[in-house]
């Protein structure tokens, strides 16, 4: 369950009050499919529909892999990428190499062109049982088609033509795409992205799913989570958080904030904040509007964007995400000489600490005049992963149609591609 807590923002609207109607009339437009880009919506019911058949592949792929794999390397870049490592991070470890007590170590690479990442992670991955998931709905994205030349012909060197095979699995496309045909061409088992999903919106198909299982996360509960949160994202009231999110955020556009820091509670929070900067970037940065999406880490960041958050230029909102507890306990012990004066705080949870500093933060970022919208879900857990998933997607779709964008294409990334393909010499 995720509560929003709108009082931090309310002073900053005056008469532009959350258009929660506008709101859930986007809901309808989303729910009928008659609105831009309806080709993509997919994902909105996904919880309900997902493939049960591939679903029990993914798992029994992943449990291969954690029985046979000493490494395992994820290749994907964007969509096909960010949300696996904001699931591995939230739910596993920012620390998962060093800190899992089984399964393999876990790799992303193909999610840039680093010639220092890529020949690094070929450095740490030689000499241990290697298996490589190759991740791209096109199946033609430069980087990760680059990294997965690298990585197969380390495989087929390594393990032979045969070994190789058994060892790549591709996520792809069901019938398009360079990938497809080289993986159907070999014989590399391969996972379906479906065709109504776009690239941001996958983290719930094979795309975020495989990776997940082969870190031994439970994706039954992240999908009953997503199930849980798509019942409530979908009413069509204005009690509804993916509405009251989307009809907030859009409000306060309205009023000048363009730039929505998003802030989180510390680093195993830091790749879900990647990810949501990519589904809003993504989805409502096009025709000259939307929210630019940005992020502050609590507390680090206020030791570098604070000052800016504080006193700079006042184009912010602000939405600080918490948990409502920590998955683990930490006490603050008393020290009987106090030398460094922190027993005020001695036999206090953490959990209790962080919650009078982000309060503390709100406070202080609503004097300096950013609103401040609040976001609580429950523990990071594996049905809290999927509930966030769902209703950022909800909510982002919603304010996508309130701002008269198509939340689902991204005509702006190829023009970077284009430049690049004619430096390249690519006919
Ligand atoms: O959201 C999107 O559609 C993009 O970010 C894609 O996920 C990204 O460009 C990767 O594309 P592909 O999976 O086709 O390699």
């Amino acid at each position: 369950m995720i509560r929003i807590g709108l009082d931090g923002i309310l002073p900053f609207l005056e008469t532009e009050t959350p258009d929660t109607a506008a709101a859930v009339e986007a809901l309808r437009t989303l729910k009928a499919g008659n609105g831009a880009g309806s080709d993509f919506l997919g994902w909105l019911r996904l919880p309900e529909t997902y493939d049960r058949a591939e679903f029990a592949r993914i798992e029994a792929a992943g449990r291969r892999v954690r029985e046979h794999a000493q490494a395992f390397v994820v290749i994907g870049i964007g969509g096909s990428y960010l949300g696996a490592r904001a699931a591995l991070e939230l739910l596993c470890s920012p620390r998962h190499n060093e800190a899992k007590t089984a399964g393999p170590a876990i790799y992303f690479i193909g999610n840039g062109i680093s010639a220092d990442d890529i020949a690094e992670v070929l450095d740490l991955v030689r000499g241990k049982e290697l298996y490589v998931n190759v991740i791209s709905k096109s199946g033609t994205t430069l980087e990760p088609a680059l990294a997965f030349r690298i990585f197969r012909a380390y495989l087929e060197e390594t393990y032979g033509k045969e070994g190789a095979r058994a060892r790549i699995l591709c996520t792809t496309d069901r019938a398009r795409g360079v990938l497809k045909g080289i993986a159907d061409r070999e014989g590399y088992e391969t996972f379906v992205i479906p065709d109504d999903v776009g690239g941001r919106y996958s983290v719930l198909t094979p795309v975020g799913l495989l990776p997940m299982a082969a870190a031994g996360i439970d994706i039954s509960r992240v999908m009953a989570g997503a199930a849980a949160q798509m019942a409530e994202s979908l009413a069509e009231t204005a009690e509804n958080p993916s509405v009251i999110y989307a009809a907030a955020r859009q409000a306060l556009y309205r009023k000048g904030k363009k730039v929505e820091v998003l802030s989180y509670p510390g680093e195993n929070t830091r790749f879900l904040a990647e990810w949501w900067k990519q589904l809003y970037g993504e989805s409502e940065g096009k025709q000259g509007l939307g929210i630019f999406p940005a992020s502050c880490e609590l507390t680090a960041d206020l030791h570098s964007l604070g000052q800016y958050i504080q006193d700079g230029e006042r184009m912010l909102q602000e939405t600080i995400l918490r948990f409502a507890q920590s998955a683990r306990r930490v006490k603050v012990p008393r020290v009987e000489a106090d030398e460094d004066g922190l027993n005020y705080v001695a036999d206090r949870d953490y959990d209790e600490i962080f919650a009078c500093a982000a309060e503390g933060i709100r406070r202080a970022h609503i004097s300096g005049g950013v609103p401040c919208m609040e976001l609580v879900a429950d523990r990071p857990d594996e049905e809290t992963f999927g509930a966030l998933v769902y209703f950022f997607e909800a909510a982002c779709g919603i304010s996508g149609y309130m701002q008269g964008v198509n939340p689902f294409d991204q005509p702006g990334v190829e023009e970077y591609k284009k430049n690049m393909f004619a430096l390249l010499g690519r006919k």
